[in-house]
């Protein structure tokens, strides 16, 4: 482990910060599997996900880690003319789950998992947890990640939908595809991710019949309306902002926009990136105000860059001009 990660560590832990500590030992055990230590990223994992269902039973709440017999659909659906599958499953190691929020949306974020860990307790007094998630805004700033980060909290298999597949110029196949995957998806908890559902729109042009968008449209709102997942949840993401079909957007229990990193954000995937490496003098302020509109992947990618630059170089040391460099790289594509 790198010196900066383990003193951010022991600072988390001095101040009894157990937010970041859940961060950071994530990020230590990401680290370690990154380095092909697969078993004690396993041990590691193991240890905190025990503790936390330690934690949540003593507060009276449901474990977050994943219930018993929970798999993905045993059988993934197929579309009927060519028989591939119309959903694909990510397995939980492959899930990317560490984001950095402002405040206000990861609080957004964690009322989504607290009340799926609550919903029984919920159910008992006739209340609905929020099943049904619309993540939107401009590229690369997590909603994908978004949805992997809910179905690893939750303990949710993910199930994601493949629109390439599922989008057939066959009349009327599209929407009995939708109907499908839903079918199926209800009869088991899982978090059915609807990744770029505005595919569907854009798609309109490949249909022979204008009736035909129509009709996967009006199917679509009515399999949200009537999608009652057993004890799932299901997550859409768009690029597209309220300029979506207003009538999708009323079908949702939570609207959250993803939105691009502000500056304390910036500094902190910034730094975080670059953990494993030593950095040396940096403006930081200044840097930050040079990527000002930068989306979170961009950001992540500038540090990568950065830091293979100073790999390259033989120092190990991360400095202004790398980062500088790297930054408008990103600008000049
Ligand atoms: N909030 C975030 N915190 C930390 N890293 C992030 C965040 N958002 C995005 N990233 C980084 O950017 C990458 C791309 O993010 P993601 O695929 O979730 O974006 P997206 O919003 O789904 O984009 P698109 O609209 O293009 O599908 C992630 O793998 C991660 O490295
Ligand atoms: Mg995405």
């Amino acid at each position: 482990m790198k010196a900066e990660l383990l003193k951010r560590l022991f600072r988390a832990i001095a101040s009894s910060d157990t937010e970041a500590i859940d961060k950071l030992t994530s990020l230590v055990i990401e680290e370690e599997r990154d380095k092909g230590h697969t078993l004690l990223a396993d041990q590691l994992e193991n240890i905190t996900r025990k503790s936390r269902k330690e934690k949540s039973s003593s507060s009276g709440e449901q474990t977050l880690s994943p219930p018993e017999n929970l798999q993905a659909l045993s059988e993934l659906p197929t579309s009927k003319r060519l028989n591939i599958p119309l959903v694909s499953a990510v397995p939980r190691e492959k899930l990317r789950h560490h984001m950095i929020l402002p405040q206000n949306i990861e609080k957004r974020f964690r009322r989504i998992e607290r009340e799926y860990a609550a919903r029984d307790r919920l159910a008992h007094y006739g209340l609905r947890y929020r099943q049904k998630i619309l993540l939107y805004g401009s590229p690369g700033c997590g909603k994908t990640l978004g949805a992997e980060r809910l179905a690893w909290n939750t303990g949710l298999p993910l199930i994601k939908v493949r629109f390439d597949a599922m989008v057939s110029s066959f009349l009327g196949e599209t929407a009995s595809n939708l109907r499908l995957v839903f079918e199926e998806a209800s009869k088991k908890p899982c978090l059915l991710f609807l990744d770029e559902c505005d595919s569907i729109a854009k798609s309109r042009e490949d249909f022979q019949e204008v009736g035909e968008i129509k009709r996967v449209v009006n199917t679509f709102l009515q399999i949200l309306d009537e999608y009652e997942p057993s004890s799932g949840l299901l997550v859409a993401a768009t690029n597209l902002n309220k300029t979506l079909d207003i009538a999708l957007w009323r079908r949702f229990d939570d609207l959250i926009e993803v939105p691009k990193p502000g500056e304390n954000e910036l500094e902190f995937i910034l730094k975080e990136t670059l953990s494993a490496l030593e950095v040396g003098a940096v403006n930081w302020s200044n840097i930050i105000k040079l990527m000002d509109g930068f989306s979170a992947a961009q950001v992540v990618r500038v540090a990568q860059d950065a830091a293979k630059r100073a790999i390259l170089e033989r120092e190990e040391l991360v400095i202004q001009e790398h980062l500088e460099e790297a930054i408008a790289e990103i600008k000049v594509n």
